[in-house]
């Protein structure tokens, strides 16, 4: 959600900036814009749209000096207007914005009655208290003065045209990073801005103001301390985000976890021993509850981790909506345990009810695919997921990533030596299997892009990858999609059913089979179109796609990868921007 991206130095920071922002692009926005120093002044282009609808104004142009920004919309309707740079009143600073400001109307009626606005954003205000400020003070106190009033969340740079040698920046509770490189600085939100432009870099603790210059930089604290980070080596390369030979990142990403579950092996396990800390294993088995939060495809992760936690280490766990919970007031148990599921770690819903649980000093672990992001710093303990740069919006690798880890955690907590690695180089083989058969999944595709609904069902285990399947199809086919429970239907949901309404039941559980398909047959027998994902033991010969044999607790794995799939070649019948679904963004940052 939003993206900012400057650079100062060397090379050409137009087009660094604008190369940047495409980098950015899978983060979710609706409009775009770029500030660049040309001779004496700065030049503005600001769009609704995409990132190449700037192209034109940034043809040819060079500038050792630039920032930019790509919105999602939250103050005010994608509009230019209200798309990034905003200038102040004077035009002497030019600034970009990614948070959101919540005290930006009191703010406005105390400090700035008799200026002008022309956006109806919350951004317009920093940059006028900024400009305000430094009327009676240097601008590096005009900034700080600026941040102690802000309350919410931003990351923020700044130009000043009296001083077009540096880029200012600012942050609080919104990502920034700052990238070093052997010909200059740069700014992004995360680390794909910074890839083939820098080398090292800093993610900026909450609170801290900067100066960028074409050869160093400084950091200072909200009193104006200088600190000293150490930078750390960008690891990501240019080919960790490249679509390869793929034509969407999606498939790329779905191609990517048989290997995936191998890395995750190698990184969690020395011999038969789970590579994970004492302290936290430890921590977690004084407990008398495993409490789940996420939200979306992460909490879907957390159903599997639950039902892990529950039937290898025998340990209760309840899944939370991070949104729902943030709202309400449970009962939790003497000796409560949280675990926070996030594939960007940025969250602002996760983030909000993690904030909640430190207050209340519970002991708390984040699952994630970004631990220098703001949960892995704010946690006590943190599980990487390895599953690499995931880009395609709509989250596939990370949802595997997250149930191959939670299954190992598990194994880990009851210490019973289960064959879970080897069934795990199962569950990577028979990904392979079903990614050969793909096909199957294109002609199922082809039966579903008429549709205006469709639904998954199951049940047990089978249900909870349904509610994934469903997620997927409907964020990137736009088809109303829907999972249930199969034994639900006749409690309501069936009275959707009419001609040729597409249900898929994912049978993998040998207890529910046979019921499975009793319920399917009820929704056939008033004209719904009937698809069955079912495992090789269980299977029938009219069933769609027959996976291969799993361990039973891991066949959702695998399953998850059929459903992927469908979604995936749907979409693309459909002809939508599939790694880029309209309304959705990569990276939640708003509550
Ligand atoms: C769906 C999807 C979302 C995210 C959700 C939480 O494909 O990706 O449902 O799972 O927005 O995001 P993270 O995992 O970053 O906390």
């Amino acid at each position: 959600m939003c993206g900012i991206m400057g650079y100062v130095g060397e090379l050409n920071a137009v087009q660094i900036v604008y190369k940047g922002l495409e980098k950015l692009e899978y983060r979710g926005y609706d409009s775009v814009g770029i500030a660049y120093k040309d001779n004496f002044t700065v030049t503005i282009a600001k769009e609704k749209g995409r990132v190449m609808d700037l192209a034109p104004f940034v043809k040819n142009k060079s500038s050792d000096l630039a920032i930019g920004h790509t919105r999602w919309a939250t103050h005010g309707e994608p509009n230019q207007q209200n798309a990034h740079p905003h200038c102040s009143n004077q035009n002497q600073f030019i600034l970009v914005h990614n948070g959101i400001i919540e005290n930006y109307q009191k703010l406005k009626v105390e400090y700035l009655s008799g200026y002008s606005f022309k956006s109806q954003t919350d951004t317009e205000i920093i940059v006028n208290l900024i400009e305000y400020f430094a009327l009676t003070m240097p601008i590096n106190e005009a900034i700080r003065k600026t941040m102690s009033l802000l309350e919410g969340s931003y990351a923020c740079l700044v130009l000043d045209k009296k001083n077009l040698n540096c880029i200012y920046f600012f942050c609080d509770k919104n990502p920034l990073l700052l990238g070093i490189g052997k010909n200059g600085i740069a700014l992004s939100s995360d680390i794909t801005g910074l890839v083939g432009v820098a080398d090292q870099y800093i993610v900026l603790e909450d609170k801290t103001f900067g100066i960028a210059y074409l050869n160093r930089y400084s950091l200072y604290d909200l009193i104006g301390l200088k600190i000293n980070v150490k930078p750390k080596p960008i690891l990501v390369t240019a080919a960790d985000i490249d679509k390869k030979t793929f034509h969407h990142f999606m498939l790329k990403e779905i191609y990517e976890q048989p290997m995936m579950i191998r890395s995750i092996l190698h990184k969690y396990f020395i011999g038969d021993e789970e590579n994970i800390s004492m302290k936290l294993l430890n921590k977690i088995r004084k407990c008398d509850k495993i409490n789940i939060v996420a939200c979306g495809t992460s909490m879907y992760a957390g159903m599997m981790a639950k039902y892990f936690f529950e039937k290898l280490c025998f340990m209760p766990a309840e899944v939370f909506c991070a949104s729902e919970l943030i709202y309400s007031t449970p009962l939790i148990s003497k000796r409560p345990f949280f675990i926070f599921y996030s594939q960007s770690g940025e969250t602002a819903d996760v983030l909000a009810v993690m904030k909640k649980v430190k207050k209340q000093k519970f002991p708390m672990l984040a699952i994630t695919n970004n631990v220098e992001s703001s949960m892995g710093r704010l946690t006590d303990f943190c599980l990487d997921i390895y599953a690499g740069k995931e880009i395609a919006v709509a989250s596939t690798k990370a949802y595997t990533a997250m149930i191959v880890v939670s299954a190992i955690l598990a194994r880990a907590i009851s210490g019973i030596k289960t064959n879970l690695k080897s069934n795990l180089k199962g569950v990577s083989l028979a990904m392979e299997k079903v990614l050969h058969n793909k096909e199957i999944c294109l002609g199922i595709a082809k039966e579903l892009t008429d549709a205006s609904d469709a639904f998954y069902i199951g049940r047990g285990i089978d249900y909870w990858v349904s509610l994934e399947g469903a997620l997927k199809l409907k964020e990137i086919s736009y088809i109303h999609t829907e999972a249930f429970p199969s034994g639900e239907l006749k409690h309501g949901p069936i009275a959707l059913i009419h001609k040729d309404t597409p249900v898929i039941a994912i049978i993998t559980q040998e207890g529910t089979n046979r019921i499975i398909r009793s319920n399917l047959t009820e929704t056939i027998s008033r004209g719904a179109k009937g698809f069955v994902i079912s495992s090789k033991s269980l299977s029938l010969p009219e069933d769609t796609f027959v996976i291969p044999n799993v361990a039973h607790y891991l066949s959702p794995l695998v399953s998850a990868i059929v459903v992927q799939l469908i979604a995936y070649y749907t979409a693309l019948l459909k002809h939508n921007d599939i790694d880029k679904p309209k309304n959705l963004a990569k990276c939640v940052t708003v509550e």
